[in-house]
């Protein structure tokens, strides 16, 4: 150990390090931003937090946000930084805020502002632009993204329902290889959404072959996750056997009642792929309800019943009927709920839904499986009643999950929240508590972590997150967020 004088010292505390090894008592030096020693300290510290009876982790990692224009608007990205989380990944579900063209904007306006929020002045239009411009916001925590296939494809080819000629094909490369040599760590893809419904497996390969050359990964919603859940595992699985890419599948789960348990099968085609080498992983949020566009809902939902508890999560041009359910509209409107779920999508088509599809058994499942890591699948719109996943993942998995139901050991689930998601995505030196990684650090209260958002009030900050440090500095300081900007964009191989 040097004789350094340290900026930071936590003392005291059960440090869980996110390799997964059990938990020990040690104390975690922090200079320059990055963690100097762990163990027992010799040295002075500028300031020193007492952290006996808490847990030391290094900062959580969601790897599945829609955050990208919430950081924008309101980089200190609250809702997060309370979770204990450090890092987040945006750009998922092939959606995401650059590049931006006039149509798009429009689109933008018209679709994606009830899930991603509002739009900021779009005052980007490259992908690089756009994290310049992410930088400069200034956000409290480290952002890391990934180009989004639906938004290449729409910068070239519109809505256009057809496989790209060769020559949007070559553009869609362009653009991606651009986004790629800007930062991003690999391509997203959302196969349920228009327009990058329309790609092919082959169209899909031939992008992903780009994002090899780059040693980018690829990460999925693939196309369906019903009745056909273990064909889209299975395509999944081989657009990166052919293009030679990593594979996350996002949000995993079976939806529909009819589908619980599929997960069992799903994981065994996972576990297969890795058996013969391919790097698969998957991540999870920890609630049994979904949430997109009401439309989709109504759409999947129609043929099987059991509406009545859809929630109305964010409907822009009513919002009276936020956080009501399509039984207590119906009754509102006077029809069955799924006509009065049809009418109100006439009227407001980005409307956003929450949706109980899944078995409780099937989440625990996935969560429980060691290629699980966490991602929050927030939605952060503007108004409304956002899923609870947004303000509640991270200390729901700690508190519920690991604490009171023993699904996981605490150190396995801080290895999915950490070191996990950060090889996987490629953020290096980030995701362990260990001398030269990043001082990205969670201290939490193991007696008291818990989820506090639900489906009726879901903008309630967790229980038990005590410290929160960013690049070595406190950002959440006794369980209050001191509005510090010190995230830093992180850019794949820079
Ligand atoms: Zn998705
Ligand atoms: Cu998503």
């Amino acid at each position: 150990m040097t004789e350094q004088t340290l900026d930071l010292a936590i003392s005291g505390g059960v440090v869980a390090d996110g390799s997964g090894a059990p938990a020990f008592t040690a104390d975690v030096g922090i200079a320059g931003g990055r963690i100097v020693a762990v163990g027992a300290l010799a040295q002075p510290a500028q300031r020193v937090i007492d952290a006996r009876g808490l847990v030391v982790a290094p900062g959580f990692i969601d790897v599945h946000s829609h955050d990208d224009m919430a950081l924008i608007r309101g980089p200190r990205l609250d809702f997060k930084m309370m979770q204990g989380v450090t890092t987040v990944v945006v750009g998922n579900c092939g959606s995401g805020v650059a590049p931006v063209t006039a149509a798009y904007r429009q689109y933008y306006e018209v679709f994606l502002s009830s899930v991603l929020g509002p739009a900021a002045d779009f005052s980007w239009s490259t992908t690089a632009e756009f994290y310049t411009t992410l930088e400069k916001a200034g956000p409290s925590l480290n952002v890391a993204a990934f180009a989004p296939h639906g938004t290449l494809r729409f910068a070239v080819m519109g809505m256009e329902p057809r496989p790209p000629s060769s020559g949007e094909m070559e553009q869609m490369k362009e653009l991606l290889e651009e986004a790629l040599a800007a930062g991003a760590i690999g391509l997203s893809s959302g196969l349920v959404y228009a327009p990058g419904a329309f790609a092919t497996t082959e169209e899909l390969v031939e992008l992903c072959r780009v994002v090899a050359c780059h040693g980018g990964i690829y990460a999925s919603h693939i196309r369906d996750e019903g009745d056909h859940l273990l064909e889209a595992v299975a395509e999944a699985i081989s657009i990166g056997r052919e293009a030679g890419v990593p594979v996350q599948i996002s949000h995993h789960k079976a939806s529909g009642r009819r589908n619980w348990g599929k997960v069992v099968d799903s994981l065994a085609l996972i576990d297969r792929a890795r058996a013969e080498g391919l790097d698969v992983t998957v991540d999870v949020y920890p609630y049994t309800a979904g949430s997109t566009f009401l439309s989709m809902i109504l759409a999947g939902g129609a043929e099987e019943g059991g509406l009545e508890d859809v929630l109305v999560a964010a409907a822009p041009h009513h919002p009276e009927l936020e956080g009501k359910s399509l039984q207590q509209i119906g009754e509102l409107m006077a029809l069955p709920p799924l006509e009065a779920g049809q009418k109100l999508v006439q009227e407001d088509p980005s409307a956003v839904a929450i949706a109980f599809t899944m078995a409780e058994e099937d989440v625990r499942r996935v969560m429980a499986h060691p290629a699980a890591m966490f991602g929050s699948d927030g939605i952060p719109s503007a108004g409304g009643k956002p899923h609870p996943r947004l303000y509640g993942t991270f200390p729901r998995v700690l508190g519920t999950y690991v604490r009171r139901e023993k699904v996981l050991g605490l150190e396995e689930a801080v290895r999915k929240m950490t070191d996990l998601p950060a090889r996987k995505h490629h953020l290096t030196e980030r995701g362990r508590l260990a001398p030269g990684y990043h001082a990205d650090v969670t201290v939490l209260d193991p007696r008291c972590i818990n989820d506090i958002a639900i489906y009726q009030d879901p903008r309630r900050y967790p229980d038990g997150i005590r410290y929160v440090i960013v690049n070595g500095e406190v950002v959440v300081e006794a369980s209050r967020h001191t509005g510090k900007s010190v995230g830093r964009v992180l850019r794949a191989g820079g």
